[in-house]
């Protein structure tokens, strides 16, 4: 029988997973039957936090340092995080990825990483809101403003959805559900294709892209999902209207590996470990794209795992930098682990600034950072 992972009590302070058949009333509202989108969310959820679904491959973080000052001339007491994306004012350049959304799970971890957004000034995106787009039933998993009125929030949905009868209609609806400050679209054609039956028809996507940006009132974002943006893509998504690109780089979640492990046919599942370590490593992204883009709002994410590799994408040209995992696996485990990681994210982030000399967050960019000989 199928069945859906669903934390329902706690051993010491984890989560703990059980496996409940999925027509569960535990997991389920009264009216609907579990669809197949809700299935493959709660997968994702139990595959990332029990299973290791990294790269193998590294962010190409490691291929920087910064130079270290003896003599900051600084008081650690005034070093200044704030930042400020698309017109939002943060207190730190953190974003939460985009990730859940659509089971009771999900609604307890979306809820939790907005109190912690709210409480900190950070921005969070929401998981793909495609599982409420077809039940709407499943809505208060998402409905995270109630907690978070003021932060920077994003929607967000799969952009080859546009070629399975979605348009501007599903994505209003989208942004308007979560009063959401931007929509997110992602890029995730290696994950379709490692998916058992996932949506693989990509053609003429742009030009969708392109009338999205034009009629919806709100910046539309590009965003992968772990396998990287070259600036050949961030330039024609540009061209088309897009204000603002998270690279989503590889090095962190591997979304080949994450589907391998769902995989019900020994094809799939072997296809996923072939593309494991695919993609373009998120510190390639960066330096390119910023490169390409000088003014462009741009955001890191994909295997940023602590506040250096944080800095050291803000200094490589990033506006903000989006950490998923980390964030998941603190939230699954108590608000207290979630309040204890964004206190060490921001405590690593100033130090580098108070090591580096730099008072505040865009001082990064000053020639900091140096490439290590390989
Ligand atoms: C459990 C989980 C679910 C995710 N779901 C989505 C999603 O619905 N939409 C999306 O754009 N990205 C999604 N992602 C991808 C992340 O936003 C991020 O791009 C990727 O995981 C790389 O970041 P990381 O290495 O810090 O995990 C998900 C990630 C995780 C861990």
């Amino acid at each position: 029988m199928a069945t859906l992972a669903y934390a329902v009590r706690r051993k010491g302070s984890a989560v703990d997973f059980v496996n409940l058949p999925v027509d569960s009333p535990a997991v389920f509202s009264a009216r609907g039957l579990p669809a197949a989108t809700q299935i493959r969310k709660a997968d994702h959820l139990r595959v990332c936090l029990e299973e290791d679904v990294q790269f193998q491959a590294t962010t190409g973080l490691e291929r920087y340092r910064f130079r270290h000052c003896c003599l900051p001339e600084l008081d650690f007491a005034d070093l200044d995080l704030s930042a400020n994306f698309l017109g939002k004012s943060l207190s730190a350049p953190l974003l939460i990825s985009s990730m859940t959304g659509g089971t009771e799970l999900a609604q307890t971890i979306n809820y939790r990483l907005a109190a912690a957004a709210q409480q900190f000034g950070l921005a969070m995106g929401v998981g793909s809101q495609r599982v409420a787009i077809e039940n709407p039933e499943v809505l208060p998993s998402f409905a995270v403003r109630s907690v978070a009125p003021d932060i920077l929030l994003f929607a967000n949905l799969g952009a080859v959805q546009l070629n399975y009868s979605y348009g501007l209609a599903q994505c209003q609806q989208a942004v308007d559900w979560l009063e959401a400050d931007a929509l997110i679209l992602h890029l995730n054609p290696l994950q379709e294709a490692v998916q058992t039956r996932g949506d693989t028809n990509f053609r003429d996507l742009l030009g969708k892209i392109g009338q999205l940006c034009r009629h919806l009132p709100v910046p539309v974002i590009a965003k992968e999902v772990g396998n990287g943006i070259s600036a050949q893509m961030a330039e024609r998504l540009i061209e088309v209207g897009i204000r603002a690109i998270d690279v989503a780089g590889a090095g962190g979640t591997s979304w080949a590996r994450v589907e391998s492990e769902r995989a019900s046919d020994a094809r799939q599942r072997r296809l996923g470990q072939t593309f494991a370590n695919w993609g373009i490593p998120t510190a390639d992204c960066l330096v390119a794209i910023r490169q390409a883009a000088p003014d462009l709002p741009l955001i890191a994410s994909g295997g940023l795992r602590n506040g250096l590799d944080v800095a050291k994408a803000l200094a490589l040209g990033a506006d903000l930098a989006g950490l998923a995992l980390p964030f998941l696996q603190a939230a699954a485990d108590s608000e207290l682990a979630l309040q204890e990681l964004v206190e060490t994210l921001s405590a690593e982030i100033a130090t580098v600034l108070f090591c580096t000399g730099s008072a505040a967050i865009p001082d990064l960019r000053a020639g900091r950072l140096e490439s290590v000989a390989s």
